[in-house]
């Protein structure tokens, strides 16, 4: 028996305001666009903004549903939105965002393990890193350089 071991480097910014420049203004779309979720059932909302490699922007929050699994998170609403009217246009960053209607989120709001997986579709698909920025309401912003970084043992069409 031997032993692996997965290690992940972050880097972690004291604020929005310490974001380089294009990534502040891609977070403060991101937190525009939060504010525009429909989600009266756990009024925790999130919003995405992904910028693409021609510099467009495509924003994306949570949409929750009286079924409550037929609700989609902001990330997959964002991804699949320019998966569905930018194909083949390569994605370099997301910048992701939740605040609650209950209390104060400080602490970064990473992706849910089903948009970790719904975004490595995307960046193997396009053979480029996506670097992921996610933040609470307020405080920490945390920068995972590829999606792989959040998603260890990655599983992607190699394997079918
Ligand atoms: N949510 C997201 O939009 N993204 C995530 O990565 C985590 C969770 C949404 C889904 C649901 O509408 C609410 O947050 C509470 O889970």
């Amino acid at each position: 028996m031997k032993k692996i071991k997965i290690e992940t480097e972050l880097e972690v910014y004291d604020s929005v305001s310490s974001l380089p420049s294009e990534l502040k203004d891609l977070m403060h779309k991101a937190q525009k666009a939060r504010e525009n979720a429909y989600a009266p059932y756990s009024l925790f909302k999130v919003g995405a903004a992904l910028l693409l490699e021609t510099g467009e922007v495509i924003i994306g929050n949570n949409q929750e549903n009286a079924a409550f699994p037929s609700g989609l998170c902001a990330e997959r609403v964002a991804v699949y939105h320019a998966g569905a009217t930018y194909p083949g246009k390569t994605i370099k960053a997301l910048a992701l965002t939740a605040r609650s209607l209950n209390h104060e989120v400080r602490t970064p709001t990473p992706p849910c393990g089903a948009c970790r997986q719904a975004l490595a579709e995307y960046e193997v698909k396009q053979q480029t890193p996506i670097s992921v920025y996610f933040m609470g309401e307020t405080g920490n912003v945390v920068k995972a350089a590829s999606v792989k970084d959040l998603l260890p043992l990655i599983f992607d069409s190699s394997y079918l």
